[in-house]
C-alpha cells in the first residue's frame, strides 16, 4: 500500500523516525522509493538544483506541475508532496486553491506544500480534501525579506512566535509541518507543541523527521553546501570521472569495441 498522509500522521504517534528526500525526475524518485524513503518532496529547490537559479523565486506552477507528474510516474510506494511556488498562492486564497488543485489534479501528487504562516488557505485547502504540509522557520521564497537564507528564530520570541504558528498550521489539519533553518532548542520546543510530525532541515535532532535536498546528500551539487547538509555519496565525482574514461576510450579509439558494436547477427 502507498504511504498515505496517515501513514505520516501515526510516524508521530508510534515515535517512528523518518526521512523525506526531494525528487525532481523519475530516476531518482525510483532509485529513492526502492531505498523505501516514504515521503518524496518535488520542492521548488528544483529552481536552484535542476534550472541553475540562485533561489526558489523565479520557479513556476507548469514547471512544477512537469516535475511532479515525473515524480510520481517513478514512486511506487512513497507518498509524493508537490510544492506551491513562489507567486502560486499569495496574491489571493482562490488562486491559492486552484493552484493546489492543478497539483494534485495534474501533478498528480498526494499533497501540497506551502510556505510560511497562510492559515486561511491552509484551512481551506484541507476541507477540500488537499492535505497540507506546512513549513516554518527559514521560508526561501521569502529570501529578499529575510535578506538571505539565514538562520530564523534566534531569539525568545521569535521561538514563541514559531510554536504559535505551528500550532496554529497543525489546527487547520495540515498532516505534517517541515521546520527549516532553526536553532535545535526551538526545533524541540515545536515538535513537543504540536500533535502533527516535523520534519527538519538545518533544525537539529529534535524533529520526528529529517529531509535532506538529495543533490547535496548525493554530492551532486558543486559549491559550498550549508552546514546540516550532509554528503553520503560523491555522484559529481563519479560522472566526472565516468565522463572521462569515456572520452577518453572514444579518443583512443577503444570504445566501441565488438561486445559494444552490432554484427551481421544483428543481436540486440
Ligand atoms: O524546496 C525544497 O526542497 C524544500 C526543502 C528544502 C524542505 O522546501
Amino acid at each position: 500500500m502507498p504511504v498515505s498522509v496517515l501513514d505520516v500522521r501515526a510516524f508521530k504517534e508510534r515515535g517512528t523516525r523518518f526521512a523525506m528526500l526531494t525528487a525532481y525526475d523519475v530516476l531518482t524518485a525510483q532509485a529513492l522509493d526502492e531505498a523505501g524513503i516514504p515521503v518524496l518532496l518535488v520542492g521548488d529547490t528544483l529552481g536552484i538544483f535542476v534550472m541553475g537559479h540562485p533561489t526558489t523565486i523565479p520557479v513556476s506552477l507548469d514547471v512544477m506541475v512537469h516535475h511532479c507528474q515525473a515524480v510520481v510516474r517513478g514512486a511506487r510506494e512513497a507518498l509524493v508532496v508537490g510544492d506551491l511556488p513562489f507567486g502560486s498562492y499569495q496574491v489571493s486564497l482562490e488562486e491559492g486553491m486552484r493552484s493546489a488543485v492543478r497539483l494534485l489534479k495534474e501533478g498528480g501528487v498526494g499533497a501540497v506544500k506551502l510556505e510560511g504562516p497562510w492559515f486561511e488557505l491552509a484551512e481551506r485547502l484541507t476541507a477540500s480534501g488537499i492535505p497540507v504540509m506546512g513549513h516554518l522557520g527559514l521560508t526561501p521564497q521569502s529570501y529578499h525579506q529575510l535578506g538571505g537564507n539565514k538562520v530564523q528564530a534566534r531569539t525568545e520570541a521569535a521561538v514563541e512566535r514559531l510554536v504559535v504558528e505551528a500550532r496554529r498550521l497543525a489546527a487547520t489539519g495540515a498532516f505534517a509541518l517541515v521546520l527549516e533553518a532553526v536553532p535545535s532548542e526551538a526545533a524541540r520546543r515545536v515538535t513537543e507543541s504540536v500533535g502533527i510530525p516535523t520534519i527538519g532541515i538545518g533544525a537539529g535532532p529534535h524533529c520526528d523527521g529529517q529531509v535532506l535536498v538529495s543533490s547535496e546528500m548525493l554530492g551532486l551539487s558543486a559549491g559550498p553546501r550549508p552546514r546540516f547538509a550532509k554528503t553520503y555519496a560523491n555522484l559529481r565525482e563519479e560522472v566526472v570521472r565516468a565522463a572521462r574514461s569515456f572520452a577518453g576510450e572514444v579518443a583512443e579509439g577503444t570504445y566501441p569495441d565488438a561486445a559494444h558494436s552490432y554484427d551481421w547477427s544483428l543481436r540486440p
